[in-house]
C-alpha cells in the first residue's frame, strides 16, 4: 500500500515501452502503478485498490481495454477510467463509454500535456463525491454542535428556574432575619447570634447558586479536556438536589475514593450527568407508594482504559418500542414545555466525541439503567 498523498493512477498497456513511457510522463504528478494486461490489472485493482484513475490501452491480447474497464468498474465503482487507444472505432468508443463508463478517450500518440490535463480532470471527477460527502459531514457536525448548544441552554433554562426558586427561598429567609434584626436593634437590644448564623447560611447558599449559575451559563464549544468523573457525579447530584428534581428520591452515589480522570472537560461531563440524572428523577416522579432510588456509580474495572458510569433508576421504565429512538434528537414523551428530546441526543454526541459509548437498558414498569464509558486519562 502506498502512503503517498498524490492521486493514485493505474496504467495498463501490453506494450512495455509505451507503458514505461506513460509511467515516466505521469510519475512526477501522480502515484503510478503499472500492469501489462487486463487480468494482472484486475488483480492489482482488487489487492491494491482503490485507484483514483485507471488509464488503459484498448487493444490488448486476451482481454481488451473495454472489457477490462467494465470489470474494473465492478471491483472499484468510484475509480474513473480513461481509455488510451491507437485506433478508435466508433463501436469500440461507444462500448467503452457505455459499458466501461470511460471518462475520456485519448488517441495515441497522446501529447503529455493533453494526457496530464485529461488525468487531472479525471482525478477531480474521482474526488468530487468524497468532497461532497466531506461537506455534508461538516454540515452535520456543525448542526449537532448547534443542537448541543441549544440543548445545553434548555437544560440551563430549566435548572435556572430551579435556582430562581431557591434564591427566592433565601430572600424569604433574609426578609425574616432583617425584620428580626430591625426589631432587636430598634428597641436598643443586642444582635441575636441566631440572626447572624441565618445571614451566613444565606450567604453560603447564594454563593453556591451563583457559582452553579455561572457554570451553567458558560458556553462550551469543545468537549476536550480532563476532569474527575467522581467529582462531576457529586457536583451534578448536589446541583439537582438543590434545585428540586432529586428531593423526593433516595440517591446513592458510588464513586472511587480517588479521582477518576477522564478525557472530557468538566462542563460537558456535567452536562451528560445532569441529563441522565434529571431523566432518572423525572422517571420516578409518579412513584408514590415507595421512596424511589436513583443510583449513580463509577467504576474503572469494566473496560480496559475506560471509566464506566451508570445511572440507574427504579422508575417507570421505557417501552421496548421506544428503545430504538431514545437517542434521536427531539424524541420525547414529556409534555410540551417540559421535554425537548435533546438530552440523550446530546449525551450521545458528547460521549462519542470523547471516544466513549452510551447504552440504555430498561424494563417497562421496573426502571432503567443508562451506561456510558469515557477514556481514562492520566492526572492533569
Ligand atoms: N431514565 C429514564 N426512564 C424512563 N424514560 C426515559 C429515561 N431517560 C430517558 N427516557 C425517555 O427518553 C426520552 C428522551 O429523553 P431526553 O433525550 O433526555 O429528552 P427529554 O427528557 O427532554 O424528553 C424521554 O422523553 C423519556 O421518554
Ligand atoms: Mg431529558
Amino acid at each position: 500500500m502506498s502512503t503517498s498523498a498524490l492521486p493514485r493512477i493505474l496504467c495498463v498497456d501490453d506494450e512495455p515501452n509505451l507503458l514505461a513511457g506513460l509511467a515516466n510522463t505521469l510519475r512526477r504528478r501522480f502515484d503510478v502503478t503499472t500492469a501489462a494486461n487486463g487480468p494482472d490489472a484486475l488483480r492489482i485493482v482488487a489487492d491494491a485498490g482503490p485507484f483514483d484513475v485507471i488509464v488503459s490501452d484498448y487493444r490488448m491480447p486476451g482481454m481488451d481495454g473495454a472489457e477490462f474497464l467494465r470489470r474494473a468498474r465492478q471491483l472499484a465503482p468510484t475509480t474513473v477510467p480513461v481509455l488510451l487507444t491507437g485506433h478508435a472505432t466508433l463501436e469500440g468508443a461507444i462500448a467503452a463509454v457505455n459499458e466501461g463508463r470511460v471518462f475520456r478517450i485519448l488517441l495515441k500518440p497522446c501529447p503529455p500535456e493533453i494526457l496530464i490535463g485529461a488525468i487531472d480532470e479525471a482525478v477531480a471527477q474521482a474526488l468530487a463525491p468524497s468532497l461532497e460527502r466531506r461537506r455534508y459531514e461538516e454540515e452535520i457536525e456543525g448542526l449537532s454542535g448547534e443542537l448541543q448548544e441549544a440543548a445545553r441552554l434548555a437544560t440551563a433554562g430549566r435548572l435556572a428556574s430551579g435556582f430562581g426558586h431557591e434564591i427566592n427561598n433565601m430572600v424569604a429567609v433574609l426578609d425574616g432575619t432583617i425584620a428580626g434584626i430591625r426589631d432587636a436593634t430598634g428597641s436598643g437590644g443586642a444582635l441575636d447570634p441566631e440572626d447572624i448564623a441565618a445571614l451566613s447560611h444565606v450567604r453560603k447558599h447564594l454563593a453556591t447558586h451563583g457559582k452553579n449559575l455561572m457554570r451553567l451559563g458558560r458556553p462550551q464549544r469543545t468537549v476536550a479536556g480532563t476532569a474527575d468523573l467522581g467529582r462531576a457525579v457529586q457536583d451534578a447530584v448536589a446541583m439537582l438536589k438543590e434545585t428540586g428534581p432529586l428531593k423526593r428520591a433516595k440517591v446513592v452515589v458510588e464513586v472511587p475514593a480517588t479521582p477518576t480522570w477522564v478525557g472530557l472537560a468538566e462542563t460537558p461531563l456535567e452536562q451528560i450527568l445532569l441529563n441522565l440524572i434529571k431523566n432518572a428523577s423525572e422517571a420516578v416522579t409518579t412513584i408514590r407508594t415507595r421512596i424511589p432510588t436513583i443510583t449513580v456509580a463509577v467504576t474503572t474495572d469494566n473496560v480496559i482504559g475506560m471509566a464506566t458510569c451508570t445511572v440507574a433508576d427504579d422508575g417507570v421504565g421505557i417501552p421496548a418500542a421506544d428503545m430504538d429512538r431514545l437517542f434521536e434528537a427531539y424524541h420525547t414523551t414529556k409534555p410540551v414545555g417540559s421535554g425537548t428530546g435533546l438530552g440523550l441526543f446530546v449525551v450521545r454526541h458528547i460521549v462519542e466525541t470523547a471516544g466513549g459509548r452510551v447504552t440504555a437498558q430498561s424494563r417497562e414498569g421496573q426502571g432503567s439503567t443508562f451506561t456510558f464509558t469515557v477514556p481514562l486519562r492520566p492526572a492533569p
